[in-house]
């Protein structure tokens, strides 16, 4: 099913910001600018947020200062991109909801949806391993696995789950904004 406008109109103006969750590869970045554009709101990328202020990829933040000062600018942002206004679409670093400050202030502030996928849709997906830090030492699919063990029981706390093993961009895209009708009960 497709959106109409008045059903775009209506979802844009959600009493909260969407927050995108989901291990790295599950397209919140694709899947979060296309949603953006449908409806008309602004789009933001906590990553991109923190190589902006801090002038340097993500790969050399961990490399440099490590990962817990990485984790601190990630949930000093995030919190700076939900007090925004207006509402709007924001993916997050697959790490971000499995953080116990920024996981509290995503549920607080932000209606959060799980982009959920098997390891192997993850790794299919994920053509440039060599910026993802965590990604970096070792096979990409045995470590994707170990964080599903450790980060899926924090993401099944989102408030929205959608599966897209087996979708393109653009069908994710349709089953977001169909579960995000359904949630908000648009006619
Ligand atoms: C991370 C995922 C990355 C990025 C950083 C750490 C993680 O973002 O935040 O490399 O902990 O899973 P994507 O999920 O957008 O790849």
């Amino acid at each position: 099913m497709s959106i109409s406008k008045h059903q775009a109109r209506i979802l844009a103006q959600m009493p909260k910001s969407l927050v995108l969750v989901g291990h790295m590869g599950s397209g919140k970045s694709c899947v979060g600018r296309k949603l953006a554009e449908i409806l008309n709101m602004n789009y933001a990328d906590s990553d991109q947020r923190i190589e902006a202020i801090a002038g340097i990829s993500t790969a050399d933040i961990f490399e440099l200062y490590g990962e817990e000062k990485f984790r601190t600018l990630e949930t000093r942002e995030l919190k700076a991109l939900l007090n925004a206004r207006p509402r709007q679409i924001i993916s997050v670093g697959g790490g971000a909801f499995c953080q116990p400050a920024s996981h509290e202030a995503i549920k607080k502030h932000a209606l959060s949806l799980w982009l959920q996928a098997q390891p192997k849709t993850l790794i299919a997906r994920i053509s440039n391993t060599s910026s993802r830090p965590l990604l970096k030492d070792g096979d990409p699919l045995k470590i994707i696995t170990a964080l599903t063990a450790k980060r899926d029981a924090f993401y099944a706390q989102a408030d929205l789950v959608v599966n897209t093993d087996g979708l393109e961009i653009s069908e994710s895209v349709e089953k977001v904004l169909d579960t995000l009708i359904t949630y908000f009960k648009i006619g």
